[in-house]
């Protein structure tokens, strides 16, 4: 039975609990609306811990002023019951007050300068100081051994590895895979929000990261490639925010550079933003 734990003194004594009997402790955070994508973590983290914990906050520093924090889908009960199907053992529920105790204004901040300033640093500014400040307060809240972040958010997984190299959190990050719907569409909370017309068309964001792999390693310039993706993004009725092509660590790649690559994509339909990468 999974169980739920909303004080910060009883999920401290739990976790002690846990590692006096000298079991290591799996975290997996989350804003909830949970998806197989998130089930997906929770099974990895029990990979490589005795316990797992999944948190459930929609972070309110992390979103921008004209975002969708008010309007973000909650769903408790059944995040709940999937959480307790994927084998996570308990639940942490802050609330606002106590993961900002001293009020959102007067919080503490944690900036992670360089990887967090491209890409969404640059589209959504302010958003990954609000992620590195709620999960290094996760992270000293539950402590765990071992936490695990998806490469849907491949960006946000750079920054956090970032984050604990740099603030040395003894803490090690797994990266979980991207788990997409039958036409390729990354599982996201924010896929509800499309409507009938759109839901279709957002695939087109998955064939585009194909394509993109396919020019690149036929040999097409860089700037090619990318134009290219915008391109066919505009046509099936994206706004694109970016369609770009980078190294691992999301610096720019020279022409005809041998190495592993990553195509990332952050697009809007209507006034859903959508974002997808695929590594090769
Ligand atoms: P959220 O969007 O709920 O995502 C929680 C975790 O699930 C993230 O690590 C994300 O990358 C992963 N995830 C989401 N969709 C996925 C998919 N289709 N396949 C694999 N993994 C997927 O990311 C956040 O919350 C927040 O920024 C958080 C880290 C919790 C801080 O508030």
């Amino acid at each position: 039975m999974i169980e739920t734990i909303t004080e910060l003194a009883a999920l401290r004594e739990r976790v002690r609990g846990w590692r006096r009997d000298g079991l290591r402790v799996g975290f997996v955070p989350t804003m909830g609306n949970l998806h197989a994508g998130h089930y997906s973590l929770v099974m990895l983290a029990r990979q490589y811990a005795d316990r797992v914990v999944s948190s459930v906050f929609v972070n309110p520093t992390q979103f921008g002023p004209n975002e969708d924090f008010t309007r973000y889908p909650r769903t408790p009960d059944a995040d709940t019951a999937g959480l307790e199907g994927a084998g996570c053992d308990v639940l942490w529920l802050p609330t606002v007050e106590s993961m900002y105790p001293f009020g959102v204004e007067l919080a503490s901040r944690i900036r992670v300068p360089g990887v967090s300033a491209v890409l969404e640093g640059e589209c959504r500014p302010g958003h990954f100081d609000g992620v590195c400040t709620v999960v290094s307060r996760l992270f000293n809240q539950v402590q765990p051994d071992v936490a695990a972040f998806g490469k849907k958010d491949y960006q946000q997984l750079a920054v956090i590895r970032q984050l604990v190299a740099d603030l040395q959190f003894p803490i090690e990050i797994l990266g979980g895979g991207i788990v997409r719907e039958a036409d390729g569409l990354a599982m996201s909370s924010r896929n509800q929000y499309l409507g009938a017309d759109d839901r279709p068309r957002a695939a087109t964001i998955h064939r585009v990261l194909r394509d993109m792999r396919e020019a690149h390693l036929a040999g097409a310039p860089r700037a090619v490639v990318q134009a290219q993706a915008a391109e066919q993004l505009r046509q099936a009725g994206f706004v694109v925010d970016y369609a770009t092509l980078r190294r691992p660590d999301l610096s720019e790649p020279l022409d005809g550079e041998a190495g592993p690559k990553v195509a990332l994509v952050a697009a809007r339909l209507g006034t859903t933003r959508l974002i997808d990468n695929l590594e090769f």
